[in-house]
């Protein structure tokens, strides 16, 4: 379903062109060029966003604005002044405009691509912190009543703050209790986490579920400087992109692939790229169970973090491919939403010949609900739809077989076989990769020369290796990998 944008303009011709680019862009667009129309329409419908002409006439701009605060005061709203002079002769203000309830405030003449930053409100961290008020020194803790399920739970030593605190942070006094530690603008007090971490032994902090966009940004920046520094541990980067992507998860389908959705998951797969690229110590975090204990992991995490690492082997690997695959790894299960509960509670070798049928449709429920969406692209969507189709045929949903099958689609097929073995047998991954090698009909599955590069995940890839320890059949001459 795409996303409706209202556009309040009385130029034609800007309608026209704006419109044009929105359509382009997968919004679905209902454009009108006075007030009351726009009263009109919002009073009937649900927008995304509304982009309004500060010279609307008919009802002004200020009016329409002025209304959309009254009846719809969380409504996304891009306020378009016709030129600087609005500001400079002080027809308004940035700061009235604001107050009165606009998101972005946009002066023509701009590139009407620009539109598309303004909507996805595409802000740079820079840009959060801007707007935070910020305060010297701590505000006093506070009791709550809320309900759990409004909250994001992360781990103490998962988070990380800025100097000043980005969001409201909070601790769990029981059910539906909380204590705020930390306020928004705050200056970030590492004493007050310690006391409850060191006194209280509290292991978990948790911050409103409308705070996690702003916690994986924040999180993804930190993880980027970090991907990059040499002194710190793979382990620790590992971890640092996991927790990334673990909240991106959660908030993907909580929020469903909105626009800003799709985006921050490109640059969350961006953080992926660069850990599989940078990072030389990456196989030993794979292959070491304390390290990688797949039960803190969530499952699309693992499935993504094997299948680049797998791709990294190949010659053809660019950064495109790896991040497009990072991306239908992290939705590779996502249809799964539209299945029953009790079914997906099921492990796949009890489900009967019917509830069978219905979980091997999730590839195309999954591919149904990122359909429409134009910034996801093509390839995204054939590994979602391909991701359990079998080199020898056996897969589902169309039993294609051999190199009919997608490449990048059959590296997720094997990562997410052996994400399954590990997890479901408890298998530390040498031991699950074993266990995978030593099953001919497994290894059928995929490509031979994915198996190969799939084994080159554990080894040290400064390394020439003559023979590997592994079992024979599987054994690898080891060429310098680069
Ligand atoms: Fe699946
Ligand atoms: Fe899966």
């Amino acid at each position: 379903m795409a996303l409706k944008v209202l556009l309040v303009d009385p130029n034609e011709e800007w309608l026209q062109s704006a419109s044009k680019f929105l359509i382009e862009q997968f919004y679905e667009i209902k454009k009108v060029n006075n007030g009351k129309d726009a009263q009109l329409a919002l009073y009937n419908d649900k927008f995304f966003a509304v982009i309004l002409n500060f010279d609307t006439k008919n009802h002004s701009g200020m009016q329409v604005l002025k209304f959309i605060r009254t009846n719809h005061p969380s409504q996304r709203v891009v306020m378009v002044l016709e030129g600087q002079e609005i500001l400079d002769k002080g027809r308004t203000s940035e700061e009235k405009l604001k107050k009165m309830g606009a998101t972005e405030i946009a002066v023509k003449p701009f590139e009407i691509e620009h539109l598309k930053d303004l909507l996805e409100g595409h802000q740079s961290l820079g840009d959060v912190m801007s707007n935070i008020k910020r305060r010297e020194g701590q505000s006093d803790e506070v009791e709550v009543d809320t309900p759990d399920e409004e909250f994001t739970k992360v781990r103490i030593d998962d988070f990380y703050s800025a100097k000043a605190v980005l969001f409201d942070v909070y601790i769990q006094l029981r059910s539906n209790r909380y204590i705020k530690i930390l306020h928004s603008g705050d200056t970030f007090s590492k004493e007050r986490i310690d006391k409850y971490k060191n006194e209280k032994n509290v292991e978990n902090l948790y911050f409103h579920n409308s705070d996690r966009r702003k916690f994986v940004q924040y999180h993804n920046q930190l993880a980027a400087k970090l991907i990059a520094s040499k002194q710190i541990p793979a382990s620790v980067k590992v971890k640092m992109v996991k927790n990334v992507a673990d909240k991106y998860i959660q908030e993907a389908f909580h929020q469903g692939m909105k626009p800003q959705v799709v985006e921050q998951g490109k640059e969350v797969c961006a953080n992926i790229f660069n850990l599989v690229e940078k990072e030389k110590d990456l196989y030993k975090v794979l292959k070491s169970y304390e390290e990688l204990d797949p039960s803190a992991f969530t499952h699309a995490f693992l499935v993504s973090l094997f299948s680049t690492a797998i791709i990294k082997q190949f010659d053809w690997q660019s950064r495109t491919t790896i991040e497009a695959t990072a991306m239908a790894c992290l939705f590779h299960d996502i249809g799964k939403v539209k299945l029953p509960k009790e079914l997906l509670n099921k492990q796949v070798k009890d489900m009967n010949d019917e509830e069978l049928e219905l979980y091997k449709t999730h590839p195309e429920l999954g591919v149904e609900i990122i359909e429409g969406n134009r910034l996801i692209n093509n390839s995204v969507k054939q590994i979602i739809l391909q991701h359990h189709e079998a080199f020898d045929g056996t897969g589902f949903p169309y039993g294609k077989r051999g190199s009919k099958i997608l490449t990048l689609a059959n590296i997720v097929c094997l990562a997410d076989d052996f994400v399954h073995i590990m997890v479901d047998d408890k298998l530390d991954p040498p031991a699950a990769l074993r266990k995978m090698l030593m099953n001919q009909e497994q290894v059928s599955r995929y490509n031979s020369m994915i198996v190969e590069n799939f084994i080159k995940v554990f080894v040290d890839p400064e390394k020439i290796v003559k023979e590997s320890s592994l079992p024979s059949n599987s054994r690898v001459v080891n060429k310098k990998v680069s």
